[in-house]
């Protein structure tokens, strides 16, 4: 995507997109050409625009100074503005641009907007994403975006740089929600792992990647009680970003959930929940992400990405409810349900997460459907052992309206994960309706022992039904935002 920034309006062709403040029907900004204007006017005179936050009017424009279309949107009160109108109108227009068909759009930004010229620009990019790369018809003849002209009254560096940054961001998203939208036959943790490895590559970071024959050895018996019946390997991928002054700064540990696909295992999932759990790897994923960036932004942490891969199916060789396994921390578990595979697999991820001595470590998995009724699909739940930590993560969320929300962690949460005959066990049948994201949390905790930590469960807000503005259907890379800006700050 083409993105330039002008003083005055260039483009002869495709859309003109003009945000109007309720503030300024009044006395219109002078970088609105007098012949827009005067047609705001117009349309205000005859009350047929008010400016209300997201209203839209659109018109042939019929002159040669101008592009084919207009739309003129409200914006509201500028009172109201904040990151998330601004990322909501910038998804508007996108949507917009996106339906209308157009491969041109000129933006006029007002001098109120550009301080949030990032969010506006995300949002306008990330309404152009479509999951169409398995479809091999149609695709040719189709238009979409491929240039934008910003009008300002002054350009700027910081302008310029808010821009280049939600290019960078969009692009970044784009990429994770491929990842997380495409099947299991495709992303599988081959796949996943050639794709870490191309990251890494890219931005010179040193990558491990355990394949079965490691991990057998090194005893990771949880991530392969999971992946038994699978015909791929289980795997795990560590990337190392060294990005402190001092290289010996403890990292951050950030660790993904990886499962390609979730059956539930014998713990058979249903119909109407089985077909989503492609996307079970959006924890995974997220993390990747963070890693397409960390270079790019010149993030100043040191940060260690583990993605723990398996795939949690059914048959012969199938782990059982039942069974009891030993962790690789030492720590044995009572498996009483096949589908708490997320918290499994992170358990032996968080033990080689400890051998970094790191500094504060974040779970971010699709673990619990209990979060979904807690939370819906506005939060991700935010639980851990740091107060400070989940406030950290909760304001960066609300900085990005990528929103996280705490929950808690109490000592009943823990005891209920306690097993008669193991050390731990992965589910508390008796009462497993209720609090089941704590619980998840409280079993986890178990092998991330005293170290600060936060998990942050994204099974509602990881890939949904119903978009926000800016949002497409399918996957959102939930968590990404919220953890860039979290190592930024
Ligand atoms: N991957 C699921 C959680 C999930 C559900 C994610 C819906 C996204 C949408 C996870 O592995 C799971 O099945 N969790 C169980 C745990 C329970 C058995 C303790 C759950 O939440 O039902
Ligand atoms: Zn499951
Ligand atoms: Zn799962």
């Amino acid at each position: 995507m083409k993105i330039k920034i002008n003083k005055k309006i260039e483009s002869r062709i495709g859309l003109l997109i003009v945000p109007v403040f309720k503030e300024n029907l009044n006395k219109l900004p002078s970088s609105y050409p007098k012949a827009i204007s005067n047609l705001i006017q117009k349309l205000v005179k005859n009350k047929e625009f008010k400016a209300k936050n997201s209203e839209m009017v659109s018109t042939y424009l019929d002159d040669k100074n101008f592009p084919e279309k207009a739309l003129i949107i409200g914006v509201g009160s500028n009172k109201r503005f904040n990151i998330r109108a601004a990322k909501e109108l910038g998804g508007n227009i996108g949507k917009y641009i996106k339906t209308a068909k157009k491969k041109e759009a000129t933006v006029i930004i007002p001098k109120e907007i550009l301080p949030l010229a990032f969010e506006l620009v995300e949002g306008m990019l990330l309404m152009q994403y479509e999951f169409n790369k398995f479809k091999t018809k149609g695709k040719k003849d189709k238009i979409s975006l491929e240039k934008i002209d910003i009008v300002v009254e002054e350009e700027s560096k910081e302008l310029a740089k808010r821009i280049e940054r939600a290019q960078i961001f969009s692009s970044t998203i784009d990429y994770v929600k491929d990842l997380i939208n495409s099947p299991s036959n495709i992303v599988d943790s081959e796949y996943f792992a050639a794709e870490a490895n191309k990251v890494a590559k890219k931005n010179n970071y040193k990558i491990v990647i355990l394949n079965n024959k490691d991990l057998t050895k090194l005893k990771w018996g949880a991530l392969l009680a999971v992946n038994r019946e699978s015909h791929k390997e289980a795997k795990c991928v560590a990337i190392q970003y060294e990005g402190a002054a001092n290289k010996r700064e403890k990292p951050i540990v950030l660790i993904g959930k990886g499962i390609t696909f979730d059956s539930g295992g014998y713990n058979l999932k249903p119909s109407n929940y089985i077909e989503e759990m492609h996307q079970d790897m959006a924890g995974g994923a997220t993390v990747l992400g963070i890693f397409d960036l960390l270079r790019k932004l010149n993030i100043k942490k040191n940060v260690i990405g583990i993605i723990p891969l398996a795939e949690n199916l059914i048959g012969a060789n199938a782990y059982r409810p039942s069974d009891i396994i030993t962790s690789f921390s030492g720590l044995t578990i009572e498996i009483t349900n096949t589908d708490a595979e997320g918290r499994l697999i992170l358990a032996d991820a968080i033990t080689y997460g400890l051998k970094f001595d790191p500094e504060a470590i974040i779970t971010i998995a699709t673990l619990t459907g209990s979060v979904i009724s807690a939370l819906g699909d506005r939060y991700a739940g935010l639980i851990g052992n740091s107060v400070s930590l989940r406030k950290s993560l909760e304001k960066a969320g609300k900085e990005t309206d990528d929103l996280g929300w705490g929950l808690p962690l109490h000592r009943d949460h823990k005891k209920k994960m306690d097993s008669k005959i193991a050390d731990v066990r992965n589910c508390d049948n008796e009462t497993a309706k209720y609090a089941g994201a704590s619980k998840g949390a409280a079993f986890l905790e178990r092998f991330v022992k005293k170290n600060k930590w936060c998990h942050i469960d994204i099974a509602g807000t990881a890939f949904i039904d119903d978009p926000k503005p800016y949002q497409t259907k399918g996957a959102t890379a939930s968590g990404l935002e919220m953890l860039v800006k979290f190592l930024e700050s």
